[in-house]
């Protein structure tokens, strides 16, 4: 597949699916991608709630939210496309256009901004070339401005396929975006000793663990200041038998776990029923008879 629209993506650009990207799959990248989709759906109830990782299986395959990738997950998931592609095009983890091997994400919010945010981005889009959510003509980076990051504590914060490169400086971040783009190991500030390819964090957020969750520290030290402190003065959490507790007259009043008649909750109206239930036999994946019934 040609990543010839690398960097030249617009606003419109992202709601256009190239030609390109309907190719069929070859017959053993979709019998892959069948059996890692049947992995992942038997994981849920209802299979349509499987759309969220397989989008992210199809980006571990593709590199981005493909036509055919879309067409994917409706035949799997028994969704129109439409229903997938309103789906891909809402959060901005799916990307419709080509993604680089990395995506370095700088945050921009109001802590990380103020922190020096703001002159990272600057400089880093001016020496790469490129704005927010375009990428380098080598496809090596897909550079974005990211809203907060939870790790204020360390702002600014930069992130390469969501690992977290904190303290940075516009010179740290412009070191960070060559070493990826020539190939160097990479080391983030916590976590896993390097970054993984776009792909390969693609898989993982579909669900199919590579052992380095647990990998270096969660928690760095101007995170666990609190609890430093804490120690040193002696101070516990409470335990929720001693100091201050609700009187009875602020006790919530006792609720019955029934439901009036005619009335659903939340959770247990019939669009959330197990796909069993509704079809009163076992939710399979490809199913063509049920597949033509439908269709036809
Ligand atoms: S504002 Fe950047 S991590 Fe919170």
């Amino acid at each position: 597949m040609s990543g010839d629209n690398y960097g030249i993506q617009t606003a419109a650009g992202h709601l256009t699916v190239a030609a390109e990207s309907k190719e069929p799959y070859a017959a053993d990248v979709l019998a892959g991608l069948h059996e890692d989709a049947a992995q992942v759906v038997a994981k849920y109830p209802q299979k349509r709630s499987a759309l969220l990782p397989l989008l992210h299986l199809v980006q571990s395959v593709d590199g981005y939210v493909t036509g055919r990738g879309i067409d994917f997950c409706a035949e799997v998931l028994d969704l129109t496309t439409a229903e997938v592609s309103g789906v891909a095009t809402f959060y901005t983890q799916y990307k419709r256009h080509p993604n680089g091997e990395y995506t370095v994400g700088i945050c921009t919010n109001t802590l990380c901004a103020i922190m020096g945010g703001d002159q990272i981005w600057d400089e880093v889009s001016e020496h790469l070339g490129i704005g927010h959510d375009e990428t380098t003509p080598d496809g090596k980076v897909t550079l974005e401005r990211v809203e907060c990051n939870a790790a204020c504590d360390f702002a600014p914060v930069v992130m390469a396929n969501w690992e977290f490169f904190d303290n940075q400086t516009p010179d740290s971040t412009k070191q960070l975006v060559d070493d990826l783009r020539a190939g160097k190991d990479v080391k983030p500030s916590r976590g896993p000793a390097k970054v993984c390819t776009f792909k390969q964090v693609s898989r993982v957020l579909a669900g199919f663990h590579d052992g380095l969750a647990d990998e270096g520290v969660g928690a760095g030290p101007a995170s666990l200041e609190g609890l430093k402190l804490a120690h040193d003065r002696g101070w516990t959490a409470p335990d929720g038998k001693s100091g201050e507790t609700a009187t009875d007259d602020q006790q919530p009043e006792a609720t019955s776990n029934e439901t009036a008649a005619g009335r659903h909750t939340s959770t247990d109206s019939a669009a959330n029923a197990p796909d069993e239930a509704v079809d009163d036999k076992p939710a399979t994946l490809f199913d063509e008879n049920e597949k033509n019934g439908k269709d036809s």
